[in-house]
């Protein structure tokens, strides 16, 4: 139980518990719905203004300005998602929705909607999930836990390199993470796009560069992507060293 040995540590065990609850408020206010009720015809009107160009004014991927983007703007209507708190695959909560709408896609052509007022994100929010059905079947799971982060020693970057050379990273994002693995170019995604493995000496992350967020992508994967999910074959102990392994990859 490598866990427990981290938190005998006494001291030490404290600044990272610490550490782990500095995480929670950055997402605090999301969190918090304010009140909120459900107003369909608000949201409609926000979606139609600022998201319909992209994803379509019936929510199936194909606006105005779809064509020329890569990766193309999500298809509502498969109601699958890449950013979820549960396993990929699972649907996303209200809050991962509301995350991914505020911050945006680094990388991509998904801007971050902080300029919409949060009432408002909320409105569109509960619009785009009227474009599936699976938002009236299924309920997201209970989030995955993400375990406190160890402080990131030269011998968990090490550590890492191991555990990356073992589970088939290498196979799809390349023996430096520079995307070249060789099944790299032969990857699509469940939309019948090509797909790419993120390239980590560019040391630019899709969710951000909060590592909370690398955590979760390798512990839950990427629905509707090759992105496996390795929270059944990985301690957390190696995912972390994972984490902290692939962002010395950076140039
Ligand atoms: C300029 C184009 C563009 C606009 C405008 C845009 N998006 Fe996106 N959006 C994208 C792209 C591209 C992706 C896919 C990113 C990826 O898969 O890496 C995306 C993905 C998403 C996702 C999927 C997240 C997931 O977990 O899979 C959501 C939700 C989303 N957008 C909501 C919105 C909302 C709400 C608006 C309007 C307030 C909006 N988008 C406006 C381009 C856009
Ligand atoms: C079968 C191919 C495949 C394997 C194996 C694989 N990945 Fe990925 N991974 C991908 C693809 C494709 C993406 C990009 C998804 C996207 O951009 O939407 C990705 C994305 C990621 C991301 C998210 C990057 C970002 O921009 O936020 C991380 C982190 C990651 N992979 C880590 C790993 C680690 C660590 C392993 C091994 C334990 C691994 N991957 C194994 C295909 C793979």
């Amino acid at each position: 139980m490598p866990f427990k040995k981290l938190f005998l540590s006494g001291f030490r065990g404290l600044i990272i518990l610490g550490l782990f609850f500095l995480i929670l408020p950055a997402n605090r206010s999301l969190a918090s719905d304010g009140g909120h009720s459900l107003n369909l015809t608000r949201g409609k009107g926000v979606y139609e203004r600022y998201c319909a160009g992209c994803h379509g004014v019936k929510g199936d991927g194909r606006g105005i300005y779809a064509e020329g983007l890569n990766p193309k703007p999500r298809d509502f209507t498969k109601g699958v998602f890449k950013w979820t708190g549960g396993p990929a695959g699972s649907m996303p909560s209200d809050l991962d929705l509301m995350m991914t709408i505020s911050e945006g896609v680094n990388g991509t052509s998904m801007p971050a909607w902080r300029g919409i007022r949060e009432s408002d994100r909320r409105y569109v929010v509960d619009y785009i999930k009227t474009f599936s059905p699976r938002f009236k079947n299924e309920t997201p799971p209970r989030a995955t836990f993400i375990y406190p982060p160890p402080p990131g020693t030269p011998d968990e970057i090490d550590k890492g390199k191991t555990v990356y050379e073992k589970n088939g990273c290498m196979a799809c994002h390349g023996p430096k993470g520079r995307a070249d693995g060789r099944s790299a170019g032969t990857l699509t995604d469940d939309w019948g796009d090509a797909i790419l493995p993120a390239n980590f000496s560019k040391g630019v992350f899709k969710t951000g560069k909060e590592e909370w967020k690398i955590y979760r992508s390798i512990a839950n994967g990427l629905g509707g992507t090759p992105m496996p999910s390795f929270s059944d074959q990985l301690k957390p102990a190696e995912i972390w060293e994972l984490v902290y392994y692939i962002q010395s990859l950076r140039d």
